[in-house]
């Protein structure tokens, strides 16, 4: 496994490769979730293809008030975990051989970008699009892999893919989680231990929501109210967002159908946790 932290390094060892290229973006701090990608991509790119996953804290993609600066970097355990994974190159940048002082360019897509965690996370996909689309040119992958649990991110990346062009085929897979049904996240960390115990409320929840709704249920408002009910169960959350949408667009529906998402964000103090269920 090769690891590299230039942009000129990157183009280099990828060009130099005649097997199909998968790219595995990532912000670091790897859980069994990324593991997952990355053993999924190693299955893609096949024996002579070439696996690259990102490790790059993307500054762009953090609001003012949120946990860059704290956003946890564990490089040593990252490497182990991607070599075990079957990785070829970790490319790790700085964020000064990403952006040069005078960075200027980014990328805006505007619709599916605008609701959701893009509501309560403005300029949130611009630093995403922005950022993944530096990494497609850098890296030039034939394939990227991405993990539903970032169902928006999935949509957002799937409509900038489309609408720029981009040659990159896009696959993703299910949400990897914990015993207890909550979804990995770097982020879990920074949960207390009382926080933690109340955090599987959130797909108790979701589970819940389709159930009613193979049983019936499709009028949304309803499942929307079930999933607050239960989520009110837990005393340290808080909802930032419960939306019942289409699962391309992302617009609310007022009917539920097999093409629907469920999605929800939940503050558990400082913490932000997103989880989502597909109807079908
Ligand atoms: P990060 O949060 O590190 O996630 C990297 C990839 O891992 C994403 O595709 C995400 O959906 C996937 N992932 C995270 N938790 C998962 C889980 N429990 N099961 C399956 N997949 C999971 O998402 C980002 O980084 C960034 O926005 C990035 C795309 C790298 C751009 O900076």
């Amino acid at each position: 496994m090769k690891i590299t932290r230039t942009i000129s390094g990157a183009r280099r060892l990828c060009k130099a490769t005649a097997g199909p290229i998968v790219l595995v973006p990532t912000m670091g701090a790897l859980h069994a979730g990324h593991e997952a990608l990355c053993r999924q991509a190693r299955r893609i790119a096949g024996p002579n293809g070439f696996v690259v996953v990102s490790i790059f804290v993307n500054p762009t993609q953090f609001g003012p008030n949120e946990d860059l600066a704290k956003y946890p970097r564990t490089f040593d355990a990252d490497r182990a975990r991607c070599a075990a994974a079957g990785v070829d190159l970790i490319f790790h940048p700085s964020a000064a051989e990403m952006y040069p002082a005078d960075f200027s360019t980014f990328v805006d897509e505007t619709a599916v970008s605008s609701l959701l965690c893009g509501a309560s996370r403005p300029g949130h996909f611009r630093g995403v699009c922005t950022v993944v689309l530096k990494l497609f040119s850098i890296i030039a992958p034939d394939v990227a892999v991405f993990g539903e649990k970032d169902f928006q991110q999935c949509a957002v990346i799937g409509r900038m893919v489309r609408d720029l062009d981009l040659p990159i085929r896009l696959r993703t897979i299910p949400t990897v989680r914990e015993s207890d049904g909550l979804a990995l996240s770097s982020r879990n960390r920074y949960l207390t231990p009382e926080e933690r115990a109340q955090a599987p409320t959130l797909r108790r929840a979701l589970l819940e929501a389709k159930a009613a709704f193979r049983a019936g249920e499709t009028r949304a408002a309803q499942l929307r109210k079930r999933i607050l009910k239960i989520v009110s169960t837990a005393p340290l959350a808080r909802i930032d967002y419960v939306e019942v949408a289409h699962s391309q667009s992302l617009q609310p529906v007022r009917l539920a159908d097999r093409a629907t998402v469920i999605a929800l964000a939940v503050f558990f103090g400082k913490t932000r946790l997103i989880d989502n269920i597909l109807l079908k």
